[in-house]
């Protein structure tokens, strides 16, 4: 196992590099000197019982919370003092723990608009040049439908999102993201709720994210899933990072049996 790396100093070789991050909530500290990498290419899976911290650290690494200490660099930048609008346009893309889509679309134009951050037309670019416009939309579409289908969701594209089943919101949302060509995807839970079909199709996505060369950091409590498909895990427990390796040496690891076990003689179903 490698050890976890808790200096200070970021990772220069990392997509994203996350160093003594922390977090108090009034007296509770959810987040306690939390250190770990993203590589280039990889999939990382950031696995941890209910109420671990996982999502509190996506929302520190995209600033939709305040940290109390710690630094993020993302892509060799320093997120510090970044709006979660700006991160996003540096390529750091998330998706969250409950499904979002947009209301009042249908399920490719909810596809669509993750594509809006690549738009090259300024203003009056657009104003002389509207066909251009029209056919960068109408490329949009085609990208949207290849991805939907990506996923077998071509069946839906017309109709309004929020009809889809829960599972299918999921996987439109993780395929918007990715409309955004992120140059770092950040997935929150995205098999919550997820039929074993669905979920064998959003490890078929995930592994085709990965040949893409689009680094993925996916928190995850479906085992199987995070077994399967991540090549490093980074385990967390009460706020802290107690393990962090390839799926084989994490399943093997005490500390980690004995959080899961723990959390499971409470009866989580
Ligand atoms: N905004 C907040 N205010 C107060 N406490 C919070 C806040 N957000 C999270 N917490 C607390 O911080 C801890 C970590 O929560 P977090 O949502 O990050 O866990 P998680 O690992 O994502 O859990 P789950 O697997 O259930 O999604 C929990 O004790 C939670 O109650
Ligand atoms: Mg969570």
């Amino acid at each position: 196992m490698s050890a976890i790396d808790t200096q200070s100093q970021a990772n220069e070789t990392a997509m994203l590099s996350v160093r003594g991050l922390a977090k108090s909530f009034g007296g509770l500290k959810a987040i306690n000197d939390v250190s770990f990498d993203v590589r280039p290419g990889e999939v990382t899976a950031l696995i941890g019982p209910n109420g671990a911290g996982k999502t509190t650290v996506f929302n520190l690494v995209t600033n939709i919370l305040a940290r109390d200490a710690g630094r993020v660099v993302f892509a060799g930048r320093d997120l510090a003092n970044l709006s979660p609008v700006e991160i996003a346009n540096l390529g750091l893309v998330r998706t969250f723990q409950s499904a979002r889509v947009f209301p009042g679309m249908t399920a490719i134009e909810n596809v669509m608009v993750g594509g809006h951050r690549l738009g090259r037309h300024s203003l009056a670019g657009q104003a002389l040049w509207l066909w251009r416009a029209r056919e960068e939309e109408r490329r949009t579409r085609q990208r949207a439908g290849e991805m939907l289908e990506l996923v077998g969701l071509s069946g839906f594209a017309g109709m309004h999102a929020t009809e889809l089943p829960m599972g299918a919101q999921k996987l439109l949302e993780v395929v918007r993201a990715l409309m955004a060509q992120p140059k770092l995807l950040c997935l929150d839970e995205p098999a919550a709720g997820l039929n074993d079909t669905e979920t064998q199709e959003l490890a078929n996505l995930l592994r085709a994210i990965r040949k893409l060369g689009i680094p993925v950091l996916v928190v995850e409590h479906n085992m199987s899933l995070v077994m399967n498909v991540a090549d490093r895990v980074v385990v967390i427990d009460s706020g802290a990072i107690i393990a962090t390796g390839t799926p084989a040496e994490v399943q093997n690891n005490n500390r980690v049996i004995e959080a899961y076990l723990g959390k499971e003689d409470h009866g989580a179903s």
